[in-house]
């Protein structure tokens, strides 16, 4: 999960990283009464997950509170690289020597961290690192030893910065990577770190992004998420503790094991080239047993979309055997109620023939069973298409 701006900030200044004093505004007004309480010059900060906001007119200095809001009315609703601005951070105006890049994250390549330091901060660093790449340091850290007052002092040496900011680079680094271990995170960037005219050191730009496999170690992290970005069918999905993923298609998918949903993924984007382009709506993997009631909360997320003209039910009885399934898909049926998307089933492996027959029985009109899994993707992609 990628953080905001305003909560990675919140988020270093609990682990003693210094920040500038600010606070988020969704309204002029709040922007305005924030800058009043601030006192002196305030900076204006769109907060969206991407960059470049600075560039795109999102980052505006304003003199005192009436210009905070008249700057918070242009930020506000603005739209940054597809991002819409629903909020505002308020901060201190820092006084700005030099601005340098620091950042912690996991080297996945290398099987590491990695530490990247540079005194050309402030612009993009892809740049940096294609245009002039030796100023930019990588520095390797064992995960054993992490980094202390001396390995950090390395790293700003490494990255070149000035005499005059080495000392307080060499503590915000150490507690940078503090933040970093503490919040379980894979990437920790400020850019700018900067050196102010009375020579502190400070991060004035926070980009986090934390490992949401370790989301159990911190309940806190509930209150991060965005929840007006979160799509409701995935929200709704997550509560009933079903594996779903929303994507962009017309075929609803539903299939046990993510393996086999994924092998759907690809055999239906591959036969609804034959209707126009058909592809699937979702990933939904119902996992190992799959139970009427489990079932039934899976097809009402997937019937609930309205993109979806037909659902691949993709089936392979293992422990959970066909027969079981196919029971699970007439009572889902029923649990859901009024449905007229077509369903196509298509079951195999164990207790494929009892399943069959329990679904030629059951006589619904929505649900196809077809025998294969090619056939089926076929005959989902058709039907969607003749939806559509
Ligand atoms: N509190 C601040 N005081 C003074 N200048 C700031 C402040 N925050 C940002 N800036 C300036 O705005 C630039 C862009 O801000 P930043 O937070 O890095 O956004 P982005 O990286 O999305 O463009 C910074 O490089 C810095 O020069
Ligand atoms: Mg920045």
């Amino acid at each position: 999960m990628d953080l905001f701006e305003y909560q990675a900030k919140a988020l270093f200044a609990e682990h003693g990283v210094p920040v500038p004093t600010g606070k988020i505004a969704t309204t002029p007004d709040e922007a305005r009464a924030i800058a009043a309480e601030l006192g002196g010059k305030v900076v204006v900060k769109a907060q969206v997950k991407t960059g470049g906001r600075g560039k795109a007119g999102g980052v505006k200095v304003a003199d005192g509170p009436d210009d905070a809001f008249e700057k918070a009315t242009n930020i506000l609703g603005m739209d940054i690289k597809g991002h819409t601005v629903h909020s505002v951070l308020v901060e201190q105006a820092s006084n700005i020597a030099e601005e340098y890049y620091a950042s912690f994250l996991l080297d996945r390549a290398n099987r590491t961290f990695l530490a990247m330091a540079s005194r050309e901060g402030g612009m993009e660093i892809e740049e940096v690192a294609a245009t002039n790449p030796e100023a930019l340091a990588r520095i390797h850290i064992d995960p054993l030893t992490g980094v202390d007052l001396a390995k950090a002092r390395e790293i700003a040496v490494a990255a070149k910065l000035p005499e005059a900011a080495l000392d307080g680079a060499a503590e915000l680094l150490a507690k940078l990577w503090e933040t970093f271990v503490k919040a379980d995170a894979t990437l920790v960037e400020v850019n700018p770190l900067i050196l102010t005219g009375d020579g502190r050191v400070v991060a004035l730009d926070g980009k986090v992004t934390l490992d949401e496999n370790a989301d159990f170690r911190h309940p806190e992290n509930e209150a991060l998420v965005d929840v007006a970005a979160v799509d409701p069918l995935e929200q709704k999905a997550k509560e009933k503790g079903l594996n779903y993923v929303k994507l962009t298609g017309s075929v609803g998918i539903i299939g046990n094991g993510a393996g086999l949903v994924m092998s759907t993924l690809d055999v239906v984007t591959y036969a609804g080239e034959e209707f126009g382009g058909q592809r699937p709506a979702n990933f939904l993997d119902i996992g190992g047993g799959a139970s009427a009631e489990v079932m039934a909360n899976g097809l009402s997320i997937i019937l609930s979309d309205p993109s979806v003209k037909s659902v691949f039910v993709n089936i392979f009885g293992g422990i959970t055997a066909c027969d079981a399934v196919a029971n699970g898909i007439v009572k889902a049926l029923e649990l859901v109620g009024e449905v007229t998307t077509p369903l196509v089933v298509r079951l195999d492996g164990n207790n494929a023939e009892e399943g069959r027959r329990i679904l030629a029985e059951a006589n619904l009109a929505v649900v196809k069973p077809v025998d294969t899994m090619d056939g089926a993707a076929k005959l989902a992609a058709e039907l969607a298409a003749a939806a559509a």
